[in-house]
């Protein structure tokens, strides 16, 4: 660095004297309107970490002398949409079941109530649109196939009390054995091969004549003679081709050697009742509703 005196023409600005490897350093002072709003903005900085909240405290922040919150604002505005739909929630909650699909501005309401509903607390396990996942044990509710019942009642039961759950004593309830302890290996294979038959798949004829009478002793109880199941007792209907737990013949053998256990939540103790409604009208809209 050198302070060096160079020669410059009137008017030209001047050099702080600084130098580096021949490149010298102007002084073009900042134009004053930008210094003064540069100033303005530090003090508009202070002044608004003052009056709104800004400084992280340990377990919260300062709280501003405005008092301003975004919480209680979001909470302000959740307290009047409800408030807004405070008679239609009350009408839908004192509303037969049957009304509420029958009446046109109870049903918009509750689907699309329902749709919300069904988006947080259902999506996880039946699918954002509802399809179920194959062979998950978890139900498409878009089609007509109904374990349970798809008439509004029998869905509002189930999504009211779940199924096979210990948290609700009315909590739809049925199940069926694991006949690995209670049939041949032999007979097993006799009763797939049935249910291959019953189901319209590839079957070894003999075999599947022979569980014919293995499904009567054994299983017709509960999926019926025919094998079209009992809604009552939630058996599936074995002549369909939609299968919970997959419909091959590795499928049906696990099935039947382990028997399956089908679990959902009661939704009594999460939801409101007229959630409940709202996602039971929006189910039976699906589609499948009976
Ligand atoms: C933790 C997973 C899970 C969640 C969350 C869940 N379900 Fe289910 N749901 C199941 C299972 C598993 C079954 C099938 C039970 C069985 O095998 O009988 C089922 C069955 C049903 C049925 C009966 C279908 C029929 O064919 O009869 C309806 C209706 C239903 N669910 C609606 C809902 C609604 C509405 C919600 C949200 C409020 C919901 N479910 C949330 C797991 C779940
Ligand atoms: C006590 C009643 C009962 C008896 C007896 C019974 N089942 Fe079941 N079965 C059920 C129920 C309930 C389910 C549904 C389980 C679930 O949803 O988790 C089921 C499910 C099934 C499924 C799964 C269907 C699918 O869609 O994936 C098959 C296959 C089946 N049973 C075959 C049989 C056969 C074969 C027998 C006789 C050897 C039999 N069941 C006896 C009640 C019974």
């Amino acid at each position: 660095m050198s302070a060096k005196q160079t020669n410059r023409k009137p008017g030209e600005v001047e050099t702080t004297g600084h130098t580096w490897d021949g490149i010298e350093e102007l002084n073009n002072p900042l134009p004053r309107w930008w210094l003064w709003v540069f100033y303005l903005t530090i003090l508009w900085g202070i002044g608004y970490t003052i009056a709104y909240p800004a400084w992280p405290l340990v377990t919260r922040a300062t709280e501003g002398a405005l008092g301003y919150s975004v919480r209680e604002e979001v909470a302000n505005e959740i307290q009047r949409f409800n408030d807004m739909n405070a008679p239609i929630r009350a009408r839908l909650e004192a509303a037969d079941l049957t009304e509420i699909t029958a009446d046109p501005e109870l049903r918009q309401f509750a689907t699309q109530a329902g749709a919300a509903v069904f988006r947080t607390w259902c999506a996880q396990c039946h699918g954002s649109g509802a399809a179920g996942v194959q062979a998950s044990g978890y139900p498409n509710l878009l089609d007509d196939d109904w374990l349970w019942g798809g008439d509004i009642e029998s869905i509002h039961a189930t999504v009211t009390h779940g199924i096979r759950n210990t948290t609700d004593d009315d909590a739809r309830y049925s199940q069926m054995p694991a006949f690995g302890d209670m049939l041949e290996k032999a007979e097993i294979d006799q009763v797939v091969q049935h249910v291959l038959a019953l189901s319209g798949q590839a079957h070894d004829a003999t075999l599947a004549t022979a569980g014919e009478t293995v499904f009567a002793d054994n299983c017709a109880s509960c999926h019926a003679e025919d094998g079209t199941g009992d809604r009552a007792q939630g058996a599936p209907n074995l002549t369909d081709a939609i299968w919970l737990y997959g419909g091959d013949a590795a499928a049906l053998t696990a099935t039947v050697t382990n028997s399956r256990f089908g679990v959902m939540p009661n939704w009594n103790t999460r939801l409101s009742e007229a959630d409940i409604r709202s996602v039971s009208v929006y189910v039976h809209g699906l589609g499948g509703g009976e």
